[in-house]
């Protein structure tokens, strides 16, 4: 049975007409993103193609490229997962389809872009006939937070290349002298490479010192120093499935005393909340756990004034050095359909982080004479991919993440 059919009668919709639009590409301008809710109900990751089903048969509708790109091997993932005699039909046939249309169509949210590809077919289609936008917008979010074997197989597949690619990394990063962003990054697309793997889950962030406190750095430039702390944020797809990991390393390979102790209360998070999170618990609840617990641990370092505080203006303290949240759901996005609550099957990430900027100088409620010891540290982040189990979680990244582990990896004892 093809995905589409799978779709289809797992919800009922064998009486319906279904246009769906992958997404426009053009290779001199953008990089292709296919919508998501398409690759799940098709399982085709293919730019500017129309999928039509009704009166019970699918239709493949591509915009050919005339040889500017690849369109046979584009192509192949349709016939393989269709059959090698699919007809694939050109725009001018979509009006031919529409003849026998009903005057509801359930479409994606993205039928608008459709007038990027397929501008005059677009024009007619919309006039002509009402497009529900919702109903499968809807059935696809809401399944996609449940995952099925098979997506979680993809997802692991995924976690375990980003493992493999970090450990390899970190244990030649001295004798290769990875000593920049770049070297670092492309020595590990380079791995994936040759694994053929050649997909990222999103642009890497990769920083050194000072820098770790931007977030989503896109900078490739950063050139590490001897003593500076360097955060890796990096993952591959595997069939068209995220992976989501971040380590942070000493770039001489051995953490300095002030580096440990932020180093381990992050940590402390991370397991925390990986032991903690659990079905019937939800995000908000589970994140300030760990605000609370980040709080007592940098107030035992003196990070914070001497000063009594509520329960809020702790959970506001400590928001405030970790400034992203615990973390999110994942699968064909790397941030995928949010869900408030944990249930079985559901696949996240476990991300704390602590970031030293100069804001916190001007905060009343910060020693700022600790904060001088640590701030060159500039930013902390563990992250792992977690799946939710019927009782309690598991780590699906297993990558070395204690002080001597990663210090064990880099100097290969
Ligand atoms: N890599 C982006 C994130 O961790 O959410
Ligand atoms: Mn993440
Ligand atoms: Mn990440």
């Amino acid at each position: 049975m093809t995905p589409l059919n799978n779709f289809i009668n797992k919800y009922g919709l064998t009486n319906k007409t279904l246009i769906l639009y992958s997404c426009y590409y053009d290779s001199e301008k953008s990089l292709a993103s296919v919508n998501s809710n398409f690759y799940y109900i098709t399982g085709l990751n293919i730019p500017n193609l129309l999928v039509v089903y009704t009166q019970n048969k699918h239709h493949f509708i591509y915009k050919n490229t005339n040889g500017w790109d690849d369109d046979h091997s584009i192509l192949r993932p349709l016939y393989n997962l269709y059959g090698k005699k699919t007809i694939i039909y050109t725009p001018e046939n979509l009006p031919i389809l529409a003849e026998h249309f009903p005057k509801k169509i359930l479409t994606l949210n993205n039928f608008s872009e459709l007038a990027l590809s397929f501008k005059t077919e677009h024009t007619k289609i919309s006039k002509n006939f009402l497009t529900d936008t919702q109903t499968l917008t809807n059935l696809a979010s809401n399944s996609r937070k449940f995952k099925s074997k098979k997506e979680l197989s993809n997802i692991v597949k995924a976690t375990q290349y980003t493992v493999r690619g970090f450990r390899t990394m970190l244990s030649e990063f001295k004798k290769k002298k990875l000593n920049t962003s770049y070297k670092v990054v492309n020595y590990i697309k380079c791995f994936w490479g040759n694994n053929n793997i050649f997909s990222l889950a999103y642009n890497p962030i990769c920083t050194s010192g000072s820098s770790n406190s931007i977030l989503h750095s896109n900078q490739y430039h950063y050139k590490f120093k001897s003593n500076e702390l360097v955060l890796l944020d990096m993952a591959c797809k595997y069939n068209n499935y995220c992976s989501d990991i971040t380590r942070t390393f000493p770039v001489n390979g051995k953490f300095t005393p002030e580096q440990k102790i932020i180093y381990n209360i992050v940590l402390d998070i991370n397991t925390f909340a990986i032991k903690t999170v659990k079905p019937g618990m939800d995000w908000f609840n589970l994140q300030n756990k760990c605000l609370l617990r980040l709080y007592n641990s940098l107030e035992n370092i003196n990070l914070f004034t001497k000063v009594k505080r509520n329960y809020d203006k702790k959970i506001k303290l400590a928001a405030l050095l970790m400034k992203h949240s615990l973390g999110h759901t994942i699968g064909i996005d790397v941030h995928d359909i949010p869900v408030n609550d944990f249930k079985e099957n559901m696949v996240i990430t476990i991300e704390p982080g602590i970031y030293f900027e100069a804001h916190l100088y001007n905060n009343s409620n910060i020693n700022t004479k600790e904060l001088k010891k640590y701030f060159s540290i500039g930013g902390i982040r563990i992250e792992d991919i977690i799946l939710i189990g019927s009782k309690n979680a598991k780590n699906l990244s297993p990558l070395a993440k204690t002080t001597y582990g990663i210090e064990k990896l880099m100097n290969n004892y």
